[in-house]
């Protein structure tokens, strides 16, 4: 696969009417590097005008990931993304390691990364409006890190081998989970290591809830797996080690309405006289995370 001619291909992405008019008005705002701190709410500290970085972060909705404070905005995205990052913090060092985060949305992950100074950062995400939400924080911010508008399919291709990929909520919205997890794999440096987190469901069998058209009213979700399916799915795939980290259930403080979404959230997608079910009736979204060892070490 001819990952260059993909690239030019897609960067004609950011011309589609729905994202010129949000490149134009990000390309109004000077880039300025200010300081920054990388804490629970990503905080930068920009001096200038206040009302273009309100209105283009406006924009840019929906900001599903955050949260940010850009000067006086405060970005209040959907998901509390220092929930996940910080249960995660623990198990990781990316030292001068090469890094990607594939689903990295606009990088929140990637930005609170910046902290271990790794060797490279690389997120991989085909998606045009979180390629730009992501250009909006780091015309601050002024990182290194590279974001490819690929997606996992790609992986495999890519011109570098990373130590570390995190793959975080992507594993059920791909219909071939075991090919996802080859293409990790196949991904990996010799001695590298997967960080990767999916929906699971309670159980002690080897088996997958398959939902009819949606779960928990996201429409492509395709496999919900117990931890034991979950492994032998990795097992296949070729990983020889299989290590759960920490599991956790979803709460409204981690997702919820916010006014920089529009549309519905989590208290929405739960049936709203037993929390622990989803509105189709299945197990309301618990996460298992998991370190995946390519070999032996
Ligand atoms: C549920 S979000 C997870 C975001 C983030 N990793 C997290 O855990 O909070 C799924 C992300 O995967 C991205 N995505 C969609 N198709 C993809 C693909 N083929 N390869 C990689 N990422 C993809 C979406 O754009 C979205 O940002």
């Amino acid at each position: 696969m001819n990952l260059e001619t993909l690239r030019i291909e897609r960067k004609k992405w950011m011309t589609w009417k729905n994202i010129a008019p949000l490149r134009e008005s990000l390309e109004k705002i000077e880039n300025c590097k200010a300081d920054i701190v990388l804490d629970n709410t990503i905080k930068i500290d920009a001096v200038f005008d206040e009302e273009a970085i309100y209105k283009t972060a406006k924009l840019l909705m929906p900001w599903r990931k955050g949260p940010f404070q850009i000067g006086k905005t405060f970005i209040d995205s959907e998901w509390q993304s220092n929930m996940k990052y910080n249960l995660l913090r623990p198990y990781f060092d990316l030292k001068d390691k090469k890094v990607a985060d594939i689903g990295c949305n606009n990088g929140y992950y990637m930005f609170r990364m910046l902290e271990d100074k790794p060797k490279a950062l690389v997120g991989f995400d085909p998606s045009p409006l979180y390629k730009t939400q992501f250009d909006f924080i780091n015309k601050f911010v002024q990182s290194e890190i590279k974001y490819e508008l690929l997606g996992v399919e790609h992986l495999e291709f890519y011109e570098e081998k990373f130590d570390t990929i995190f793959c975080l909520g992507v594993l059920y919205h791909r219909s071939d989970p075991v090919a996802m997890l080859k293409q990790l794999y196949k991904g990996l440096d010799k001695k590298g290591e997967v960080i990767l987190d999916t929906f699971y469901i309670e159980g002690e069998g080897e088996m997958a809830l398959c939902p009819e058209s949606s779960y928990s009213k996201i429409p492509n979700i395709y496999y919900v797996p117990t931890v034991k399916a979950l492994k032998n799915w990795c097992l296949r795939a070729g990983f020889s080690e299989f290590e759960v980290l920490q599991t956790s259930v979803t709460e409204a403080n981690e997702q919820r309405k916010t006014e920089w979404i529009e549309g519905q959230s989590l208290e929405d997608f739960l049936d709203p006289n037993d929390s622990t079910k989803t509105v189709e009736g299945y197990p309301a979204p618990a996460r298992v995370y998991v370190r995946l060892t390519k070999d032996k070490k």
